[in-house]
């Protein structure tokens, strides 16, 4: 691994992001030694007027340790690390300040042999990425002679459709090459999300099955239980299928439909992803449900006509050998009947089947990404006792049992190691990114321009019934259980 000084610092320290993920993830890390002291420091820069122990007891509240023994002591240590400085993020003495402070530190660690590593960490709106990566490219780069690196993590909305997403893209792709721009989508930090290339491509179990010949219909679901709760604003102007589904739904899809990489090798992995973007066929108004629910528009932030959907439920379709006639289901919603993430891969009835009067249900194989990351696959099995019949059973891998006593890492916390560490197998490339807006910027204009109305839905409802008939005209067949 290397060494040398490694400072980080999160521009947009006060911001909601900030407080919630990208400290609280850096904790954990420190907890479990990724961050020496000897070697890190931590820099807020914001815009707000604050002391260094005011950006500290902002964030205090939100560091909670489950791994150490003596958290509170740790935080007071970790908050140590912390060093605040103002300015805007469009002025050059702003960024000449961040760069003092930066380059003292690296002098005051001079055992660290000069090397110098320094990560950005944009928590900020996007409107602001071309400026501030602009100065960080003016006044803030690595200049040590002794090694090191600088480099910038992003996070979504990384515009709003595929125009406005390329000129973003195009103008930090003049100031930072590919390898020092490191896209954060945080569901490819989830533990079962990490998990998928190995279930698909380490198991003979699934690989014969991966297929059109096998499999009926795959279903991506992301439901909330609560609404946008204070962030209307937001929300309004980008919408679920903008939120949710054009990135962590489509990047959960890439790791389930991707063939298999040659390597690990992080461009490995996004080329067979890509090449499933690509193949993705233009969706179609008629399996497309929109939903809105009841008491949305009540929020001050969102307008009364406001016509953006806070449900959707979308089939996709991949024009390749292996997925030709598979409707992938990609579901989202929010204020639903509960809070769950999960990918269910339905396989087709058996051929020719004998049992067929006491019929329970397909094979499924369900993978629960949260709350209680879980997989489990519903078989048919004879119902114990005397009575030759059918009852639909599970194979059942709950982590939670499973795995007891381990804790699972956050999802910004592996990512922000994977930052530190220069590993971007799961960070989005330009390429994808351009393939993800390409698929759903058509429909976004549609329902941009009114074309396309959302249904309403009650809060705490399942979404539109509409979504729930669009799903059974795919060919997906509820069944018991689980
Ligand atoms: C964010 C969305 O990217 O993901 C939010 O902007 C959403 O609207 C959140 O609530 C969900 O993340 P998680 O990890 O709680 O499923």
């Amino acid at each position: 691994p290397e060494t040398g000084c490694l400072s980080i610092i999160v521009l947009g320290a006060s911001g909601d992001l900030a407080k919630k993920k990208t400290f609280p993830a850096l904790f954990h890390l420190y907890c479990q030694g990724f961050l020496p002291p000897e070697e890190v420091h931590i820099f807020g820069y914001a815009r707000t007027k604050i002391s260094d122990d005011e950006l500290r007891n902002r964030i205090r509240g939100y560091l909670v340790s489950d791994r150490s023994s003596s958290p509170s002591e740790d935080v007071s240590k970790f908050l140590q690390l912390i060093k605040y400085v103002s300015g805007s993020y469009d002025g050059a003495e702003g960024f000449q300040l961040l760069d003092k402070n930066i380059a003292e530190h690296e002098f005051s660690k001079s055992s660290q042999e000069g090397s110098s590593r320094r990560l950005f960490y944009l928590a900020l709106p996007p409107s602001v990425y071309p400026s501030v990566c602009k100065m960080i490219r003016q006044y803030c780069m690595n200049k040590s002679d002794l090694g090191g690196w600088t480099r910038i993590v992003v996070e979504k909305p990384f515009g709003k459709d595929l125009e406005s997403a390329e000129q973003l893209s195009s103008q930090i792709g003049e100031l930072f090459d590919e390898p020092q721009i490191y896209r954060i989508d945080h569901y490819l930090g989830k533990e079962l999300v990490q998990n998928l290339l190995v279930l698909r491509f380490a198991n003979r179990f699934f690989l014969p099955l991966w297929n059109r010949d096998n499999i009926d219909n795959v279903q991506i679901v992301f439901r909330e239980d609560f609404g946008t709760d204070g962030r209307g604003g937001y929300f309004d102007e980008y919408g679920i299928i903008r939120d949710i589904i054009q990135n962590h739904l489509l990047q959960v899809l890439c790791l389930v439909a991707m063939e298999k990489p040659v390597s690990l090798k992080p461009e490995h992995i996004r080329d067979e992803k890509v090449k499933v973007l690509q193949s993705v066929l233009p969706i179609k108004d008629d399996e497309v449900v929109l939903g809105q629910y009841e008491g949305y528009r009540d929020d001050p932030t969102v307008p009364d006509h406001s016509n953006t959907p806070t449900f959707a439920s979308v089939i996709l379709r991949i024009h390749n050998e292996r997925w030709e006639g598979v409707p992938f289901i990609m579901k989202a919603g929010k204020a639903l009947n509960s809070r769950k993430a999960e990918i269910r891969v339905q396989f087709k009835d058996v051929p020719g089947d004998i049992f067929r009067c006491q019929k329970q249900g397909r094979n499924e194989f369900v993978i629960r990404l949260q709350p209680s990351e879980a997989m489990y696959m519903k078989l048919t099995v004879k119902q114990p006792g005397l009575e030759m019949s059918t009852v639909q059973s599970e194979l059942d891998l709950s982590y939670r049992q499973r795995y007891q006593g381990v804790t699972i890492p956050e999802a910004y916390e592996r990512l922000i190691l994977d930052t530190i560490r220069g590993d971007q197998q799961h960070f989005v490339r330009r390429d994808e990114l351009k393939a993800a807006w390409e698929i759903f910027t058509p429909l976004l204009h549609r329902i941009d321009n009114g074309e396309m109305k959302p249904i309403p839905y009650k809060p705490g409802s399942r979404g539109p019934a509409e979504a729930d008939e669009l799903s059974a005209k795919a060919g997906y067949v509820q069944t018991h259980g689980y």
